[in-house]
């Protein structure tokens, strides 16, 4: 795969895509711009090397209509104040006036294409619409980590069509710090992870199986598992149609000869509320029409001395329902025990991150991916067709 700095790129017509689906709040204002900085590195060597720089992404899912409420505005104005330099919005992501916009560019100009999404054929990847994005470009980059699982126009059909391709810096140090975590880990390797459901990461917990060496698994998920271990896990949430899968699943683990860490305490909460009775109770002492809403102070020590001899930790998930206080501990227990690592620690999907946020130990994880659903992709094993198409 080639990277950007492996292409000639003076006074070229450079489409990037990024992944610039920030978080904004009620008046529009970006309040995390972290995939916009981490696109810097890649904005900047265009700029620096003199080419002509077109910016595409989508925000949010405005489901193929026109809708101002998924305009890129804001993140163009943003991103305008961050380099200190204008960035002109185009109308539309294609079209007679865009392609007037881009043609009338020099080099160093900077020109952002409208929402992606607002057609459906981005999101089916029709070939006419890659073409007629394509045709604006001279060199397609990809340094939207964070959609490449998707193939969608911009990420499939666009390289498709365009000579000259690569990988943008960030994109790169995504799949490097993924391919030394997962590919090449300095042992012991220890996964965490959490979050609601069993479902959503049973790829990834199988895929995980053949790579870690131990697998922490807190946050509702964890539920399903002691449940099919014959624990009464009172209203706790439950996936009881994966009873069989997870019981299996800590067999299977058992043969390989990892070891899996299950919670042995929970706060238990009379409702799911923040301001819900809460008590810590051991794992068999959920109360009828309780549920378990977080890792309790023993499990926290006992997964914080799982952590204790990892070099590598690959984490995804919550352990709790952090968002509310009183459930938060034992998610920010994890954050401050995987920053005060020695080891290599990469976190991905955005609770995770959300959580180390809140923890104020970002500075201190080694890599926090901008990636979701493509952060889940990697860990399942798969190949993300974003990568592949720059193949
Ligand atoms: C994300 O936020 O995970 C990416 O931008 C992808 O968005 P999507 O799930 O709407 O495709």
């Amino acid at each position: 795969m080639n990277t950007i700095r492996d292409l000639e790129l003076k006074g070229k017509r450079v489409l990037v895509r990024v992944d610039f689906n920030v978080p904004m709040d009620d008046k529009k204002n970006i309040t995390d711009d972290i995939r916009i900085r981490r696109a810097l590195p890649t904005i900047q060597h265009i700029l620096e090397e003199d080419g002509k720089l077109i910016l595409c992404s989508h925000m949010g899912r405005p489901k193929g209509q026109r809708n101002e409420e998924f305009s890129l505005a804001p993140v163009a104005a943003h991103l305008a104040k961050i380099l200190d330099r204008e960035v002109t919005l185009a109308p539309d992501c294609i079209g007679a006036e865009s392609e007037a916009m881009v043609a009338a560019m020099q080099a160093g100009d900077v020109v952002m294409l409208e929402n992606l999404r607002f057609y459906n054929e981005e999101t089916d990847n029709d070939p006419n619409f890659a073409a007629k994005i394509a045709r604006m470009a001279d060199v397609y980059i990809n340094d939207a980590f964070a959609v490449s699982h998707r193939a969608h126009a911009s990420v499939v059909g666009i390289p498709a069509n365009v000579a000259e391709k690569a990988a943008g810096n960030l994109l790169q140090t995504e799949m490097d710090f993924f391919h030394k975590a997962m590919d090449v880990p300095v042992r012991p390797l220890v996964a965490l992870v959490g979050g609601a459901k069993v479902s959503s990461k049973l790829g990834a917990l199988e895929n995980m199986l053949d790579k870690v060496d131990s697998m922490i698994i807190g946050g509702a998920m964890a539920n399903t598992f002691l449940k099919s271990q014959g624990v009464d896990m009172g209203a706790s949430k439950t996936e009881d149609d994966l009873l069989d899968t997870a019981r299996e699943f800590v067999g299977k683990a058992e043969a390989k000869g990892v070891k899996i860490y299950l919670p042995v305490d929970f706060v238990a909460a009379d409702r799911f509320a923040a301001d819900a009775v809460c008590k810590n109770v051991t794992f068999r002492d959920v109360p009828e029409n309780w549920m378990a809403l977080d890792i309790g102070p023993a499990s926290t020590i006992y997964f914080q001395e799982a952590l204790t001899d990892a070099r590598t930790i690959v984490w995804n998930g919550p352990m709790g329902a952090f968002e509310m206080d009183a459930f938060a501990r034992g998610t920010m227990a994890m954050c401050q025990s995987v920053a005060s690592s020695h080891a290599l620690s990469i976190t991905g999907g955005g609770d995770s991150n959300a959580a180390v946020k809140k923890s104020g130990e970002s500075a201190n994880i080694s890599y926090m991916s901008t990636g979701g659903g493509a952060f889940l992709t990697l860990m399942e094993g798969k190949t993300l067709p974003g990568v592949e198409a720059l193949r």
